[in-house]
C-alpha cells in the first residue's frame, strides 16, 4: 500500500531546499523560491486532478471538483521565516494535497468541492505585516498596506507587480464566501503541550490577537571618537532602552508575550554614533483589550525614552489582528474525526498566528495541531514524525467524510 505520510515527509524535505539563503530555509513573499515552490506544488495538485490557479497576490489555489455546489477550503502557507524549519505552514498545504490525492486515488467525489490553498505570505517576513495572502483570499485586504516597504525600500505594490500579480485586484479580488462550508488548517503545534500529553494531534480552540509595529528612533550621527558622551543623541541607545521596556511590559502582564525580533541601526559603522534605528515589535495577548492597552503603553514609553535622549521617534502599526475563536460546529466535527482516528480530542489554544485567523472573515475556521519535537519552531530544528503526519492525514480523511455525511 502507498505510504502517503512518507510522501508528505519527502515533499517537505524537497521544498526545504528551495530557499533564498545559501544556509537555512528562507522563502519570503515574491521571491524566486516562492515562484518555484508554487510551480512544484501545482504539479502535485494537477496530478491529483485539481484545476490550479494563482490569484492576484500569488496564493496558489487548487480545486478538486465534487458532486455539489458547496466548497470546503483546506490549506496553510508556503512562505517561511528566516532560517526556518521544514514544516511550519508547508505541512498543512501538503497534507491537504495528500488528502485530495487519496480521494482521487479512490475515485471518490464528495458532495462538495475541495479547494486547497497555499497562502503566499503568512509570516510577514518581508513587509513586517502578516496574513497578506489570506487577507486577499478572504476579501479583507487593506490597500494601505501597498505602501509598506521592505528593507530595500521596495513597496508591496511593486513586489506584487514584480511577482506577476495584480495590485488593482487585491481589494475586492477575494473569493466569495457564499458557497463555502468552512476552512480547515493543519499546522504543527509550535509548542510543547501535545508532546507533554503524549498525543499526536490536538484541536485548536482559538488564536490569540497580535499587533506588529515598526518603531523608530532618530538621533544625530557623529564621530565615535570626538563627541563627548553627555552630548550624544544616540538612536541605538534609545532603542536598547526601549527593547528592555518591551520585555518588562509583557512580563508584567502574563500571558502577554512581546518580542523585538528585528533591529536595524543606521548608518551602521563601528565608529559612527547611530543616527537612526528601526525595530519590529510583535505583541500578542489572548485578550484584545489588554493587548491594546499594552500597545498604547509601549508607545508612550517610546515617546518618553526619545524625549529623555533628545531623539525623535516614530510609531507605525503595521498589523492589528483580533483574537479569533475557531468555529464551534467545524471544531466539533474535527474533534469527532480525531476520535474516529482513535485518539482523544484534546483542545488547546494557539499562541502562534495562522491563516485561519484571517479566513474567519470569510468562512467558518477550524484547526488541527500536529505534535512537534520539543515544541520547537521558527528554527531549523523543527521536527515531526512520519507517524504523527500519518495520524493527521487520517484525521483529515475522516473529517471530510464526516462533513460529507451531513
Ligand atoms: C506565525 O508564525 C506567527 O508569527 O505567529
Ligand atoms: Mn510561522
Ligand atoms: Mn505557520
Ligand atoms: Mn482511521
Amino acid at each position: 500500500m502507498k505510504d502517503t505520510a512518507a510522501t508528505v515527509m519527502e515533499r517537505c524535505d524537497l521544498l526545504s531546499n528551495i530557499t533564498e539563503d545559501a544556509e537555512g530555509i528562507c522563502r519570503p513573499y515574491g521571491s524566486q523560491s516562492m515562484r518555484e515552490v508554487n510551480n512544484i506544488v501545482s504539479g502535485w495538485m494537477r496530478a491529483a486532478e485539481m484545476s490550479v490557479r494563482q490569484d492576484s497576490i500569488g496564493n496558489l489555489v487548487g480545486r478538486y471538483g465534487g458532486n455539489g455546489e458547496k466548497t470546503l477550503v483546506l490549506g496553510s502557507h508556503l512562505d517561511t521565516v528566516r532560517n526556518a524549519g521544514k514544516y511550519d505552514g508547508i505541512l498543512g498545504v501538503l497534507l491537504a494535497v495528500a488528502c485530495v490525492e487519496e480521494l482521487h486515488a479512490k475515485n471518490r467525489k464528495l458532495p462538495f468541492a475541495v479547494e486547497v490553498v497555499g497562502f503566499a505570505d503568512e509570516e510577514g517576513l518581508r513587509f513586517g505585516t502578516t496574513y497578506l495572502g489570506s487577507s486577499v483570499y478572504a476579501g479583507d485586504f487593506d490597500p494601505a498596506r501597498l505602501a509598506l516597504a521592505d528593507r530595500n525600500e521596495t513597496t508591496l505594490l511593486r513586489a506584487v507587480r514584480d511577482f506577476g500579480g495584480d495590485p488593482e485586484a487585491l481589494v475586492g479580488g477575494g473569493r466569495s464566501g457564499e458557497d463555502l462550508i468552512g476552512y480547515c488548517e493543519v499546522h504543527i503545534e509550535q509548542g510543547p503541550v501535545l508532546e507533554a500529553m503524549d498525543l499526536p494531534v490536538g484541536v485548536v480552540t482559538g488564536i490569540q490577537g497580535q499587533s506588529r509595529i515598526q518603531a523608530g528612533f532618530t538621533g544625530v550621527a557623529g564621530h565615535a571618537g570626538t563627541v563627548p558622551m553627555n552630548g550624544r543623541r544616540d538612536a541605538l541607545c534609545a532603542a536598547a532602552e526601549f527593547v528592555l521596556e518591551v520585555e518588562r511590559a509583557a512580563r508584567a502582564e502574563p500571558p502577554a508575550v512581546a518580542t523585538v525580533g528585528e533591529i536595524r541601526a543606521l548608518p551602521g559603522a563601528s565608529n559612527v554614533i547611530p543616527a537612526e534605528t528601526r525595530l519590529a515589535v510583535d505583541l500578542r495577548h489572548p485578550d484584545d483589550v489588554s493587548r491594546v492597552r499594552l500597545r498604547d503603553g509601549l508607545r508612550r514609553r517610546a515617546e518618553d525614552i526619545a524625549k529623555e535622549r533628545s531623539c525623535d521617534n516614530s510609531w507605525q502599526v503595521r498589523q492589528e489582528t483580533a483574537a479569533i475563536p475557531m468555529d464551534e460546529r467545524m471544531t466539533a466535527k474535527l474533534a469527532q474525526a480525531v476520535e474516529r482516528a482513535g485518539y482523544p480530542a484534546h483542545r488547546l489554544p494557539s499562541g502562534a498566528g495562522h491563516d485561519a485567523a484571517q479566513l474567519a472573515a470569510l468562512t467558518a475556521p477550524a484547526m488541527l495541531f500536529v505534535r512537534c519535537k520539543d515544541g520547537i519552531s521558527h528554527n531549523p530544528a523543527e521536527s515531526v514524525t512520519k507517524g504523527d503526519v500519518g495520524v493527521a492525514l487520517d484525521v483529515l480523511g475522516h473529517f471530510v467524510e464526516l462533513l460529507a455525511e451531513n
